[in-house]
């Protein structure tokens, strides 16, 4: 699996993060980087994260948790940049939020995605995602919960 490190988005690499886009088709299954992360301003519990293989950008991710529920974290926002893709970024990069996750004492993972996101479905069904029946806001929910050891 390629090796993608998860770090905390700071001032230094926001510009970085602004320039990360998807494909024009795929516009509709994520919103924009710059969205995300003025949703995050907004919410002092959300954490846009910035994912780098081999030392260069090719991803972002929006996670936050309710203070309430402490031990679920959400996925808001998870996307590789469209010319990083279909190399395993989002593959490695999922893998490297999901133990960057477990490493802040979250022990379930809630997501959800829009229907007829195929490589989405797909590539959270291969990390242990199972679909839970709900719909959020017209999307699919998905939990992984992290097993013993
Ligand atoms: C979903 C996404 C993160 C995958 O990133 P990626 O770097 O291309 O993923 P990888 O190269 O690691 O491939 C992961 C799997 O997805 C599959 N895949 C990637 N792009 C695909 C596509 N356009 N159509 C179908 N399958 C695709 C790969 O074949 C691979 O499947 P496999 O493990 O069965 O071989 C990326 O396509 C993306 O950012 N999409 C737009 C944003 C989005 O939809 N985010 C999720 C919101 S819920």
């Amino acid at each position: 699996m390629v090796a993608v490190h998860v770090e905390p988005l700071t001032a230094a690499t926001f510009d970085a993060a602004v320039g990360l886009e998807v494909t024009t088709e795929q516009r509709r299954f994520v919103a924009s980087n710059t969205l995300s992360i003025a949703q995050a301003w907004a919410r002092p519990s959300a954490r846009p994260l910035l994912l780098r293989a081999a030392g260069e950008p090719v991803g972002f991710a929006l996670v936050d948790s309710d203070p309430k529920t402490p031990r679920t974290a959400h996925l808001v926002r998870f996307m590789v940049d469209r010319r990083h893709q279909g190399r395993g970024h989002g593959a490695g990069g999922l893998a490297a939020l999901l133990t960057h996750l477990r490493s802040q004492g979250h022990t379930e993972v809630r997501l959800s995605y829009v229907p007829g996101n195929t490589a989405a479905q797909r590539l959270y069904a291969r990390h242990g995602f199972v679909e839970t029946g709900e719909v959020d806001d017209g999307e699919k929910v998905m939990v992984l919960e992290y097993g013993a050891g």
